[in-house]
C-alpha cells in the first residue's frame, strides 16, 4: 500500500511509528555502518527511542517541515531517505539517506533520491535541495555527484560526530538545473549518451 517501486524487488514506503519494532530491527543489523559516518542510528538506541524517531518525523511531517520514507527489499526494511529540512517559505530542503549493508550497491539509493527530487521540484514546487556530506564519506558524495547535484564548497569542521569536528561538503540542485523525466544522468541515458 503507497509504495513507489525503486526495482523488481523494491519499494519506497512511507515510515511510520507503528513500524517501530522493524525499523529498530534494521537499525540493528545497520548500526556499525550508519554509525561510522551520522548520528542517525545513535538516535534509536531501543524501542522507545526508535519509535520517538518515527513520532518526531510524523509530528514533523504533519507540520509540513521534514519527511520519513523506507526502502524494502524482498519484503525487509533495509533503508531510508529523507527529507531531513523542508522549509516552503524559502522554497528550500536537505535530503539525507542511509541503508544497511545488504542494501547497498543495488541503486536503491539513487533511485529512490530520485522520486524525492521530483517530488520537491515538481509536485511542491521547491527551489532549492541541499545534500551534507562528510568529504570522505565516497559512496554518499558518489550518490550526489551521479545525481547531478553541485558541489558548493567545504564548511570546516562543521559537523560534529562521536567528538571528532568533520569537515561537511555541501551539494546543492536548484529546481531548473533538474529534468523531472529522470535528472540530468537519466536524460543523458534517455538521449543515448
Ligand atoms: C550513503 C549510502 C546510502 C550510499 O548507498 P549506495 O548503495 O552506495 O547508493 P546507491 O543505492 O545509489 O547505489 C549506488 C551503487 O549501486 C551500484 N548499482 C548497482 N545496480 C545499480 C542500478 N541498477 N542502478 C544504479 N546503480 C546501481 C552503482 O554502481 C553504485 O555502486 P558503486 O558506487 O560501487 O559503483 C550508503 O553507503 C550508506 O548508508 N552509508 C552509511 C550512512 C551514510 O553515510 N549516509 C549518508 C550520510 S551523508
Amino acid at each position: 500500500m503507497f509504495a513507489l517501486p525503486l526495482a523488481e524487488n523494491a519499494v519506497l514506503r512511507p515510515l511510520e511509528p507503528w513500524q517501530a519494532p522493524e525499523y529498530l530491527a534494521h537499525i540493528e543489523r545497520g548500526r556499525a555502518h550508519i554509525d561510522r559516518w551520522i548520528g542517525w542510528a545513535a538516535l534509536a538506541a531501543d524501542l522507545e527511542s526508535a519509535r520517538a524517531v518515527l513520532q518526531r518525523y510524523a509530528d514533523r511531517q504533519a507540520a509540513d517541515s521534514a519527511r520519513l520514507f523506507g526502502i524494502w527489499l524482498d519484503g525487509t526494511l533495509v533503508g531510508g531517505v529523507m527529507f531531513v529540512q523542508w522549509d516552503t517559505k524559502t522554497g528550500t530542503c536537505e535530503i539525507g539517506v542511509w541503508t544497511e549493508p545488504a542494501a547497498e550497491g543495488r541503486g536503491l539509493i539513487g533511485t529512490a533520491v530520485r522520486l524525492l527530487i521530483d517530488y520537491a521540484f515538481t509536485t511542491r514546487g521547491m527551489h532549492r535541495i541541499e545534500w551534507h556530506n562528510r568529504p570522505d564519506n565516497v559512496r554518499s558524495r558518489a550518490v550526489a555527484q551521479r545525481l547531478g547535484f553541485t558541489l558548493e564548497g567545504v564548511m570546516r569542521e562543521s559537523y560534529l560526530h562521536r567528538g571528532v569536528h568533520h569537515d561537511g561538503e555541501v551539494w546543492s540542485m536548484l529546481t531548473h538545473e533538474w529534468k523531472p523525466a529522470g535528472g540530468p544522468a537519466g536524460a543523458a541515458e534517455a538521449a543515448g549518451a
